[in-house]
């Protein structure tokens, strides 16, 4: 039995969601998960876990900068572990950007830091338009409008492919 650590970045909660799909997988392979968010990350005992697994969402183009102080802070240890990291953005909803090699916002994460995850991932996320403030709900419908995606203010669409999650978990269960 393997110790698995998840380390991730929400903002409304779907990246902590796939999380919780991820270690259902997982401990169903006879593993046992911790979920933290990167905001407690800096208390854990990192040595005290087998595998590390960093997920976060993208907002405005970026990841979480607190992601990328927790990774350059780590790499070492991150480094001598088995470990993954996956990106949830709703341009992954398009077929031609839902791979590690295709999606632009994890090639762009993967040039700004210097640890080379061993496993990657990138899931396709949700647009839940009554959750966000005013203006965000107008910036996201006008970038769905231009790029063809639900644009109804009252749209809850959640564009996930949870059998990528799935598989994606019984993948870091071996690793
Ligand atoms: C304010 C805001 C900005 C976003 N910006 C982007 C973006 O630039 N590119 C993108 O692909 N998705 C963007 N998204 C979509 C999120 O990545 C998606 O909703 C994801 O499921 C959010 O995950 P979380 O709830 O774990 O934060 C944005 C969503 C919101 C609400």
């Amino acid at each position: 039995m393997a110790e698995i650590l998840i380390i991730y970045s929400t903002t409304d909660g779907h990246t902590l969601e796939i999380c919780r799909r991820l270690q259902a997988v997982i401990e169903q392979q006879a593993h046992r998960v911790t979920l933290v968010p990167v905001d407690d990350a800096a208390d854990v005992d990192l040595e005290s876990y087998d595998k590390i697994i960093i997920g976060a969402s993208i907002r405005y183009g970026k990841h979480n900068r607190m992601v990328y102080a927790f990774i350059k802070r780590n790499e070492h240890i991150l480094d001598s572990k088995p470990n993954a990291f996956f990106s949830v953005n709703v341009v992954a909803r398009k077929p031609e950007k839902n791979q590690p090699e295709t999606n632009p916002y994890l090639r762009k994460f993967l040039r700004q830091i210097s640890w080379q995850p061993r496993q990657l991932a990138v899931f396709a996320g949700k647009i839940d338009y009554q959750r966000y403030n005013f203006r965000d709900r107008q910036i996201i419908r006008f970038i769905m409008w231009m790029t063809k995606g639900p644009t109804d203010p009252e749209a809850v669409v959640d564009f996930t492919n949870w059998d990528q999650v799935e598989n994606f978990g019984r993948l870091v269960s071996k690793i």
